[in-house]
C-alpha cells in the first residue's frame, strides 16, 4: 500500500508515521511527503529518511481550485491508497475531498466535534472543560467534521498554557495517528452511514 502524507510546517505527526511504519514494518511504504510551503521543516526529516519529497506551493496558484488541481495531480502521481494529513494548513476544495473520499486522514487538536478550526487548544481552555484532546477522522467537504476513527483525551491542569496544553495533545497525537493509519492499512475501517467501524477480530 502506498501513503502520501501533507504536511505545512512542523512535520512532528508524518515523522511519527514515517518510524511506525518502519519500526512495526507496516505493508505499506511512504511513497512521498508533500507540503504546501517549500521551509517546513519536515520536509528535510522526510529527505534524510529516504522518502521522495514535493512542493505545491499554494502561493504559486491564482485560485484553491488551481491549488487542489495541481495539489492533487502530483499526489495521484504516487498512486496513493491513502492520503495522511498531518498538519496540513490548507482548507481543501469538495472536489479535492470528493476524489479522496473514504482515503484521506486527518488529524485535529480536539474532541471533536467540539471546537472545529483553528487555535483548539485557546478554545479548550477558555470552555472550562476538564478535558481535551486529539481526533483521527476522515476527510470530507466540510472541514474537521467527517467520520470519526479514534480519539484520546488529557487533562486539563491547573496552569496550563495553550502551549502546555498543546504539548500534552501533540505527545498523544504521535499515538494515536500512526495507530488509526494502521487501522487502514491493515483494510479494519469501513464506514457506514458516517460512522467508522474498526474490525478487532483478526
Ligand atoms: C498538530 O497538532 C495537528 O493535530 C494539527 O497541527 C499540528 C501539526 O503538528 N492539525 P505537526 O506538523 O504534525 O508537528
Amino acid at each position: 500500500k502506498n501513503i502520501v502524507i501533507l504536511i505545512s510546517g512542523r512535520g512532528s505527526n508524518m515523522e511519527a508515521v514515517v518510524r511506525a511504519a518502519q519500526a512495526e514494518q507496516w505493508p505499506a511504504r511512504i511513497a512521498a511527503v508533500i507540503s504546501n510551503k517549500a521551509d517546513a521543516k519536515g520536509l528535510a526529516f522526510a529527505a534524510s529518511h529516504g522518502i521522495a519529497t514535493a512542493v505545491v506551493a499554494n502561493k504559486d496558484y491564482p485560485s484553491r481550485e488551481a491549488f487542489d488541481a495541481a495539489l492533487q495531480s502530483v499526489i495521484d502521481g504516487y498512486a496513493p491508497d491513502l492520503v495522511v494529513l498531518a498538519g496540513f494548513m490548507r482548507i481543501l476544495t469538495p472536489g479535492f475531498t470528493a476524489h479522496y473520499a473514504g482515503r484521506m486522514l486527518n488529524i485535529h487538536p480536539s474532541l471533536l466535534p467540539l471546537f472545529p478550526g483553528l487555535h483548539t487548544h485557546e478554545q479548550a481552555l477558555a470552555s472550562g472543560l476538564a478535558q481535551h484532546g486529539a481526533t483521527v477522522h476522515f476527510v470530507t467537504a466540510e472541514l474537521d467534521h467527517g467520520p470519526m476513527v479514534d480519539q484520546v483525551a488529557v487533562p486539563i491542569l491547573p496552569g496550563d498554557t495553550a502551549d502546555t496544553l498543546a504539548a500534552r495533545v501533540l505527545e498523544q497525537e504521535h499515538k494515536l495517528y500512526p495507530r488509526a493509519i494502521r487501522w487502514f492499512i491493515e483494510g479494519r475501517l469501513t464506514v457506514e452511514d458516517g460512522k467508522v467501524h474498526v474490525d478487532h477480530t483478526t
